[in-house]
């Protein structure tokens, strides 16, 4: 998609974290698509980020597998390195893991006062300090490069508040409170930090098992409280997320966009 493309990357590298399946997956593919020179291709789990990247080298984009989990720094920090090392300096990041952790769903929990305390680490482990893991080993690079751009997909549970899930809105909204603050330190080094707040994006699964499920009464009763009445798609959050990592947003920072078919508004 090179020539007149708005939201053309330039050949710049993209590491996208959590990018083995759903919405990272399609970001990942998106950011190829629009001509990134490389995608590094995080998971915790090692052949799904293989996979992908074997889909984006099919594209004719180069993609290489990098798997650490986002809460350990070091991991992240030698992931950020072989990237470089391997595609050039990243000057995309999109920080997409997130949910409970690697090994975890998210659903809704007990009300908070009733929750273990030894259970709320594993929210912040992931949404908020794998957030500033990545960005305190990528920015660097950033830096050195003169250009640079950061995304956090964060959700409407911590922008607007979601009952049972204060953990994981909690650890929501400090990464989307950490990238405005960040936005303000590195906007003279020609990078910008921007969040994507997401709502329920229907979760991958085979197209019957998904007609399925969204012709049941707990979908049906979901979606009517959205002004569009669907689920998120992995393909409405990966179009913001090129649009923020484009020349097309260069004076847009510290901002949180709402990708939610209009379940909450922003003002
Ligand atoms: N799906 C939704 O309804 C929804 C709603 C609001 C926000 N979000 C946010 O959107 C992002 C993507 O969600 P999704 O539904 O596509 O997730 P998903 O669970 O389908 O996929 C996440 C991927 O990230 C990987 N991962 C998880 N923790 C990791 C870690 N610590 N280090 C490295 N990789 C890790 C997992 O292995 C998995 O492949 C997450 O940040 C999530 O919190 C999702």
């Amino acid at each position: 998609m090179i020539g007149d493309d708005l939201l053309d990357l330039g050949g710049q590298v993209a590491l996208v974290t959590g990018a083995g399946q759903s919405v990272g997956r399609e970001i990942a593919l998106t950011l190829a698509k629009h001509n990134a020179g490389g995608i590094a291709v995080n998971d915790f789990v090692l052949e799904r980020a293989a996979a992908v990247a074997a889909e984006i080298e099919a594209l004719g984009v180069r993609a290489v597998p990098v798997s650490f989990d986002v809460g350990d720094l070091e991991a992240v920090r030698g992931g950020v390195k072989a990237a470089a090392e391997s595609l050039g300096p990243v000057t995309l990041l999109v920080n997409n893991a997130g949910n409970a952790g690697p090994n975890a769903q998210i659903g809704l929990g007990p009300e908070f006062w009733e929750s273990d305390p030894g259970d709320w680490d594993r929210f912040f482990r992931t949404n908020t300090f794998g957030v500033m893991n990545c960005c305190h080993a990528a920015i660097p690079g950033m830096i050195q490069a003169g250009r640079g751009r950061i995304v956090a997909i964060v959700s409407d549970a911590g922008r607007v508040g979601e009952a049972r899930l204060a953990p994981y809105a909690a650890a929501k909204a400090a990464a989307a409170g950490f990238v405005r603050a960040l936005a303000k330190e590195t906007g003279r080094y020609g990078v910008t930090c921007n969040a994507i707040s997401l709502s329920a994006v229907a979760p991958p699964m085979e197209a019957e098992k998904a007609r399925a499920f969204e012709e049941s009464d707990q979908a049906r009763r979901q979606v009517s409280r959205y002004v569009i009445r669907r689920f998120g798609r992995p393909s409405d959050v990966a179009g913001m997320a090129a649009f923020l990592c484009s020349d097309a947003a260069a004076f847009i920072t510290g901002q949180t966009y709402p990708v939610n078919g209009g379940y909450s508004f922003a003002v």
